[in-house]
Formats: structure tokens, C-alpha cells, sequence
């Protein structure tokens, strides 16, 4: 069942290094950017309707849970608020709030916490609610402590051939083997 269309705005708070905590004015308009969006969340199999807003680049980008039939392509609504924010240009998450059904509130699930820190430093506020009742503000180094990120990559490349086996083979990054070296770490098993 698809519902009614709720057109979402993005709306512009000019406000783009938020100091922690953030003014209550800006969580309450990512709260309800969250609670708009999460109108059009297409969850027909869960039942369970998400939105989500990112403060980025002094805008508000906001996006919902889309499920599917074939139920592992479903995506989850902190994941495509990131992909909006991205999308707009953004490489730096200011904050995020989401908004899920249910009787308590519920934080981002481990795949939406590692996509958020991508983009994200640990400080960065967070806050989950439900559609009525108090919210939850952490941040996202509290959710997902030792968080893999960009900076591991770059320090695997930094290590070059003298890094593990498994790192040297991995292409990364601005780093790349000529064909030849290629061929040579195949044939002898590095
Ligand atoms: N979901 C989200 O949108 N965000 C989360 O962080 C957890 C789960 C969605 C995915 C699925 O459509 C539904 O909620 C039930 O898992």
C-alpha cells in the first residue's frame, strides 16, 4: 500500500557547526522534519515507518525507510537522509534525528551508526524518538565506539607493501599497483 504524499521541504536553518548540546530550537526542527518525512516511509512489511533528518551544510535533508519485496533491498531511513545530504553536496553530518514507530524510542540500527560516522566526528548529536514522546539525544561516537573508518584505509595504504598480506592486495585509495606488480604478487602468492 502506498500512502498519501507529504511533500517535504528542504528547509535552510543557516546553521552549520553546531556547538553540543544543540539549541533546542534546531533539535526540535530536526525532530519534526523527521515526523514529516516519516509519512511517506513505504514500510508495507514491517510495518515499522521511519524518517530521518540530517543537519548538513546548514540545510535540512530528510529521508524515510523504503521496503521491498524482495525484503534485503529495503533501505532503512537514517541511510537515505545521508544519501540526500550527499546528494546535496554534503561531506559533513552537523546532526541527525529519527523518528520510528513504535512504544519506545529506537536508535539507528549498526549499519545506519557505521554510514552516519562516515560523514559524522564522534560528537556529533543524534537524537531518536517516537512520533510523541520525549527524545533520546546521545551522540554517534556513543553509539558506535572504535568506529572503522576512512582513516583506516588511509593508514593501510600508508603502509604500503609493508603492510599485512591482505591490506598490500586491497586497491586503495590514490594507490595504484601497475599491471605488472599485479601479475607478480599473483604468481608468487603476495
Ligand atoms: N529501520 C530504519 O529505517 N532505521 C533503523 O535504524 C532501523 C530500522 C527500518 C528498516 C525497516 O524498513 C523497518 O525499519 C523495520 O526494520
Amino acid at each position: 500500500m502506498i500512502g498519501t504524499r507529504v511533500e517535504v521541504e528542504i528547509v535552510a536553518v543557516g546553521y552549520t557547526r553546531p556547538p553540543m548540546p544543540l539549541p533546542k530550537t534546531v533539535i526540535d526542527q530536526l525532530l519534526r522534519a523527521a515526523a514529516e518525512v516519516r509519512k511517506n516511509a513505504y514500510a508495507p512489511y514491517s510495518g515499522f515507518q521511519v524518517g530521518a533528518a540530517v543537519l548538513a551544510g546548514g540545510r535540512i535533508h530528510a529521508g524515510c525507510n523504503v521496503e521491498n519485496s524482495s525484503f534485503p533491498m529495503g533501505i532503512c531511513a537514517e541511510r537515505n537522509a545521508v544519501a540526500m545530504a550527499v546528494a546535496a553536496g554534503a561531506r559533513r553530518i552537523d546532526a541527525i534525528a529519527v523518528v520510528g514507530g513504535g512504544a519506545r524510542p529506537a536508535a539507528p540500527c549498526g549499519g545506519c551508526r557505521q554510514v552516519i560516522s562516515e560523514f559524522a566526528p564522534p560528537q556529533t548529536p543524534v537524537v531518536y524518538a517516537t512520533a510523541t514522546g520525549t527524545p533520546v539525544a546521545t551522540t554517534i561516537g556513543a553509539l558506535l565506539p572504535s568506529a572503522f573508518g576512512p582513516e583506516d584505509l588511509r593508514a593501510a595504504a600508508a603502509a604500503g607493501s609493508t603492510g599485512t598480506a591482505a591490506a598490500a592486495a586491497a586497491p586503495s585509495p590514490g594507490r595504484r599497483r601497475s599491471a605488472a606488480r599485479a601479475r607478480a604478487s599473483r604468481t608468487s602468492g603476495r
